[in-house]
Formats: C-alpha cells, structure tokens, sequence
C-alpha cells in the first residue's frame, strides 16, 4: 500500500461544513421565473390535469397568486394568455384590451416591483393553433411577424417589462425590436426563445393554453432535436438581432446545448424547464417513486451547472421554499 501513488478527493467531501465550502453552484429563489396562465372570466382557477399544482386562473385570482410569488422572493412571472375568443389570425393577441394585455397592467399597479415577462405568440390565439398567420396550408414567415410586432407593441403599452417571443419565426426579435424601438419603447428588453426545440416535452403546455396545432405539427418553425450546430446559428443570429436574453427550450435533454452557447454569447441565458418535465417529476413523486424535493433542486442545480442564469419552471414556487428551507 505505502508505494501507491493516488489523489485523495474525498478529502474535500469530508464533512457538511467543508462541503459547503467548496460547492461551486448555488441556488437561491432569486434564480426562479414563474409562468402563469391567466385566462378570461371570474372565478376560474382550474387546475391543469397533466400538471398537479398549475392552474389557468382568472384576474380575481391573480392578487393573491402574486402575492404568494413575491413574498417567496421569486422576482419574476412569465404570462400565457388563454384567451376566450380564436381566430385565423390571432386578433386577440394585439388587442389592447386582451387576457394578457389586462393581466399585466394588473400586475404592474399592483405589484409595481415585479418583473412582468410576457409570452409573445400567436398559437393560443389563432383557431388553428400554429404560432404564426396561415397561407396555402404553411405557416407564412413575414406576415406573421407584424403580427408578433403588434402583439409585442400592445404589450410594451400595459405595461411589460420584457417581452419573451416563442413564436420561432424567422427575423422576430429584428422585427420586435424595430416595433419597439418606432413606438417608443426602447428600453423594453427582449427575452428571445432563440434556440426552441420542436419538442414532445410541450405535451402538458397545450392542454393548459388550448394551442394544440389543428394541423400538421411545428417542424418547419421550431428545431430538430437532432441538431446542435443550428442552435448556435440560431443564437447567435438572434443576438445579431438585438435579442437581450436567450431562453434555451426544453432544459433537461438539453444541457448540453445550454453549456454550448453559454460559452458563446455574453446574455443572460434562461433555462425553461418545460412542462412535459414537470409532469414527470409529479406523476414519479406521486407514486412515491423519486423524492420531489431532491429530484427538483438537483434538475435546477444542473441547469445552473450547465450555464443557466435563470431558470423558467412551474416548480417555482414549491422550490423556492424548499431553497430557503435548505438554508
Ligand atoms: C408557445 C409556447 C409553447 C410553450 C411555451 N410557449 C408551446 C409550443 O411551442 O407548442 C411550451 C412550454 C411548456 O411546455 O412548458 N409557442
């Protein structure tokens, strides 16, 4: 034994204080974005089947939903419209009086200090579902992107702290933030889904926004899970165009892709643990089969690993206890 030549690494696992010492990632509530779904009408708060503890809740249900989240020091909320009214081109979208646009000038009189993030995409808007206006049975690129600016624009004027587009069209956050810039609201930051997997992880989601695709399927917007050079494109071709976050869709099959373009851009980079991935933790930890609390913080701790700044989940609030409980 006494002419082994080793490394003792264990040395530094030792204790719980020494452990401490030496952890390189850390989490904290302050890490969290919450998404809400808020929806029209009075007294709605109707939980999602396909994810246990998410509701599509009306406006009178709002306050006290955000007072939970700011008094958990969660500093921000992403906002999914699931308006009462589709049509062909998503109208309900841009309208000044739509579910999101009230949401949010809600929140802001409110809550003044919380960061109100809105969801900027046709898809739940429009009656067939897709993320952008239809022509000859395609999703048509330019047009669509005057829509998502005039959605962006309405927004901006309730009172929107960030805009987030996910609609994966080409040239959105040039268009954007063109359409920010000319109304006057230049310093409104875009929040780009730039690097959006076409992913089965969305299951969940569509049942809670209704923006399921009455046709065909999002290939020819959002990307093939296959590939890892197009991401890069993708984000960097958005911070060409001015994007002033970069979210990275789903997470947890994509750590990868997070640590790639970490590595490459200098923005704040959101990992947005998808619904498909809350699901499986609920349905597992219901069944007794994994321990819910170890299982989250250890998903977020590897995101931030990865390269995450912030990260998106409907966790949120749940972890953000359990952070502080760690403490
Ligand atoms: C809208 C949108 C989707 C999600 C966020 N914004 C669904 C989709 O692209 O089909 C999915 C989020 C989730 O699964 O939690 N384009």
């Amino acid at each position: 034994m006494h002419d082994l030549d080793f490394r003792r690494h264990r040395r530094l696992r030792q204790s719980a204080g020494i452990r401490t010492m030496v952890r390189e990632t850390r989490l904290s509530p302050s890490d969290l974005m919450y998404p809400l779904f808020v929806v029209e009408g009075e007294g709605i708060k109707n939980e999602i089947s396909s994810m246990p503890g998410v509701f599509q809740i009306s406006l009178d249900y709002l306050k006290e939903e955000i007072e939970e989240v700011v008094s958990l020091g969660i500093p921000s909320v992403i906002l999914f419209g699931v308006p009462s009214h589709k049509d062909a081109v998503g109208s309900e979208a841009y309208n000044d009086e739509g579910i999101v646009q009230k949401a949010t000038r809600f929140i802001k009189e409110y809550f003044p200090e919380l960061v109100v993030v809105v969801d900027n995409c046709l898809c739940q808007y429009t009656d067939h579902g897709h993320c952008g206006v239809i022509r000859d049975g395609q999703v048509d690129n330019d047009p669509s992107l005057e829509l998502l600016t005039k959605t962006a624009v309405s927004q901006a004027k309730a009172g929107a702290d960030i805009i987030a587009p996910s609609n994966m069209m080409d040239g959105f956050v040039a268009a954007i933030r063109q359409g920010l810039d000319e109304a006057g609201y230049t310093h409104v930051p875009i929040m780009s889904y730039g690097v959006k997997y076409a992913s089965a992880f969305y299951g969940p989601f569509r049942d809670a926004a209704h923006s399921t695709p009455q046709f065909g399927d999002r290939k020819t917007y959002q990307m093939d899970p296959a590939n890892r050079l197009e991401a890069m494109k993708e984000a960097l071709t958005d911070i060409e165009e001015g994007a002033d976050f970069l979210i990275i869709k789903p997470a947890l099959s994509y750590l990868d892709i997070i640590r790639e373009v970490r590595n490459e851009v200098f923005v704040p980079i959101v990992a947005y643990n998808v619904s498909g991935e809350y699901a499986m933790i609920k349905a597992a930890s219901k069944n007794g089969w994994i321990d819910e609390k170890k299982t989250v913080l250890e998903m977020f701790t590897s995101m931030k690993r990865a390269g995450a700044n912030i990260i998106m989940t409907y966790h949120a609030k749940e972890a953000a206890r359990w952070m502080t409980e760690e403490l």
